[in-house]
C-alpha cells in the first residue's frame, strides 16, 4: 500500500530503482527517499484542504526531515515552511524559501533567533509567553522593523498519542494558556509600531488520529477568537492549526496480531486527510461566517515525508540461542540511526530487500550495533504491546539488506554519532529516476569535524 515501493526479481524497488543496488553502492545504513512522493504528498494536503478552505496554506515542519533536497523538494512543490530554530531559519532560506513563506516556533527562542526572524521579514513568529512577546518587541525595536507574530495558545486538548508527543494541555511546556492571551493582545495594541498580531496557533501533537481532538483545539480557539473580537474587535488574519496529520502506517500481519488495539489504531489510523480537512473547515466556517475569510495554516513533517524514505541497512552478524530456541540478526543500524522505536515504541515494518519474495519465513529477533541492550528493534521495555520478533527468511544472514519502511519522518533528523558511528547518507530518487546523493554517508573523518587535538 505504499506506492512508489515495488518488488522485481525477489528485490524491494523504489519508484523502479532497486533498493540492494542503491545500498550496496552507497553503504549502508542508508536513508533512501522519493522525490515525487514528497511532491505528491505537499500536494495531497495543499488540495485537500484547499478544496474546503481556498485560503489554505501548508507550512512543512523542517524538524522531521530537514535535508537540503527535501526542502528544495517541498519550496519546488509550492510548500511553505514551519521552522523551529534559527538553524531550521537558516537551511530554510538556503532552499529558497522567502522569509514570507516560513514560520518560526520555539518556547525558548534566543535574541539571536528573534532577530533572524525579523530581519528577514519571517510570515509569523509563533510566540510562546507574554514575556517573549516583550522580548520580540524590544528586538524588533532594536532591529527597527516590525515584527509579525501569531499567540501559541493552550487549547488544553489531549491528543490521546503516546506520552512524550501531546504538546497541546496544561501540562506540556508549550504556549499561553487563554487567561493570559488578552493582555497580550493589549501590550501588543500599545506596541503596534514593532509587532502585529496576525492570528492564533495551536500544535497538539504527532500522528493525532482522533479527529475530535483537532476539532475541539480549534472549537477552543475559535470560541476564545470570537469573543475577543465582540470585545476588542481583534480579528485573526491567520488561524494555524499546527501539524499532526497522521498517516497510515503500514503493519505486517504477525504484528497486528500482538500489537494492543490502541497502538494498533494509533499507528494504522484510518483518518484521512480528507476527513480533517472537511470538518475543519466546517468549524472555521461557523461562528456567523467571521472566520470564513482567514487563513488557515497547517504544519505537517510527518505526513509529508513520514512514507517517502526507506531506511537500508546490512546484516552484520548472527547468533541462535539453543536455551530459548531464538534466532537473532545484528545490524550496521541502531537507535543511533533510527530512534523513534526505543523513544515513542513507534513500529516500522522491515522487510529483507534482497529475499523479499522468500516464501520460508521464520521469526528471529533483530538488534542494532550499539553497545546498549536497548538497541534492539523491538519492545524490550516489558511493554507487551509490540512483537519482539520479526519474520524474516529462514536464509537471512550475513549480508543480506534489511529494509525498514516509512521512516522518513524523525529518522534522518533525529541521528546521532553515538558510539563512533558515522552517520548514514541520505539518497533522493529524482523524478526523472537518476539519484541524488541528498546528504553524503559520513566517514570516520567526519567525526573528527570540529574537534582538536590537545597534542598538536
Ligand atoms: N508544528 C509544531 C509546533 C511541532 O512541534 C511539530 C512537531 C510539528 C508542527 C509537526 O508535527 P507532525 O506533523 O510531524 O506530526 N520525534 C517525535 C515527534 C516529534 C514531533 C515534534 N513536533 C516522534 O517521532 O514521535
Amino acid at each position: 500500500n505504499i506506492p512508489q515501493l515495488s518488488i522485481k526479481n525477489n528485490h524491494l524497488h523504489m519508484d523502479g530503482r532497486d533498493i540492494v543496488e542503491i545500498a550496496g553502492h552507497y553503504g549502508t545504513p542508508l536513508y533512501i527517499g522519493s522525490e515525487q512522493r514528497i511532491e505528491d504528498n505537499v500536494r495531497e494536503v495543499q488540495q485537500a484542504f484547499q478544496k474546503y478552505h481556498a485560503n489554505t496554506t501548508v507550512h512543512y515542519a523542517a524538524k522531521a526531515e530537514t535535508s537540503l533536497a527535501t526542502l528544495e523538494i517541498v519550496h519546488m512543490a509550492g510548500g511553505s515552511l514551519e521552522v523551529n530554530s534559527g538553524g531550521e531559519l537558516y537551511k530554510g532560506m538556503r532552499a529558497g524559501f522567502a522569509g514570507k513563506n516560513i514560520i518560526f516556533n520555539g518556547v525558548a527562542k534566543t535574541e539571536k533567533e528573534i532577530e533572524s526572524a525579523i530581519v528577514n521579514e519571517i510570515k509569523a513568529i509563533n510566540v510562546d509567553s507574554p514575556f517573549e512577546l516583550e522580548r520580540i518587541v524590544e528586538t524588533a525595536m532594536a532591529c527597527k522593523k516590525q515584527a509579525n507574530v501569531l499567540l501559541r495558545i493552550v487549547p488544553d486538548v489531549a491528543s490521546g498519542v503516546a506520552k512524550g508527543v501531546e504538546t497541546g494541555t496544561h501540562e506540556c511546556k508549550f504556549g499561553t494558556m487563554l487567561e493570559d492571551v488578552p493582555a497580550m493582545l493589549h501590550y501588543a495594541k500599545e506596541h503596534e509600531k514593532w509587532v502585529c498580531v496576525r492570528g492564533f496557533h495551536f500544535h497538539i501533537g504527532t500522528q493525532t488520529y482522533h479527529l475530535t481532538s483537532f476539532l475541539e483545539s480549534l472549537q477552543v480557539l475559535l470560541e476564545f477568537a470570537a469573543n475577543i473580537y465582540k470585545e476588542m474587535q481583534f480579528l485573526p488574519e491567520i488561524i494555524d492549526i499546527g501539524g499532526g496529520l497522521p498517516i497510515p502506517y503500514f503493519i505486517d500481519a504477525t504484528a497486528s496480531q500482538y500489537m494492543q488495539p490502541s497502538i494498533y489504531q494509533m499507528l494504522r489510523g484510518v483518518l484521512t486527510t480528507d476527513e480533517i480537512a472537511e470538518a475543519v473547515a466546517g468549524k472555521l466556517h461557523a461562528y456567523d461566517g467571521i472566520f470564513k475569510d482567514c487563513e488557515l495554516l497547517l504544519e505537517p513533517g510527518r505526513k509529508i515525508v513520514g512514507d517517502a524514505f526507506v531506511m537500508v541497512s546490512r546484516v552484520e552478524n548472527k547468533k541462535y540461542r539453543r536455551a530459548m530456541n531464538e534466532n537473532w540478526i545484528m545490524l550496521d543500524a541502531g537507535l543511533n540511526v533510527m530512534s523513534e522505536v526505543k523513544n515513542y515504541h513507534w513500529y516500522f515494518p522491515m522487510v529483507c530487500a534482497n529475499k523479499i519474495t522468500e516464501p520460508h519465513m521464520y521469526p528471529v529477533k533483530i538488534a542494532g550495533p550499539l553497545c546498549e541492550s536497548g538497541d534492539v528493534w523491538m519492545d524490550y521495555d516489558g511493554h507487551k504491546d509490540l512483537p519482539d520478533f520479526r519474520m524474516m527468511p529462514e536464509s537471512v544472514t550475513v549480508g543480506d539488506y534489511i529494509a525498514m519502511l516509512e521512516t522518513g519522518a524523525y529518522g534522518t533528523s533525529m541521528m546521532s554519532r553515538y558510539n563512533g558511528r558515522p552517520m548514514a547518507g541520505v539518497i533522493i530518487i529524482r523524478k526523472d529516476g537518476s539519484l541524488f546523493m541528498a546528504k553524503k554517508p559520513e566517514t570516520y573523518e567526519d567525526l573528527l569535524t570540529g574537534e582538536f587535538s590537545i597534542a598538536e
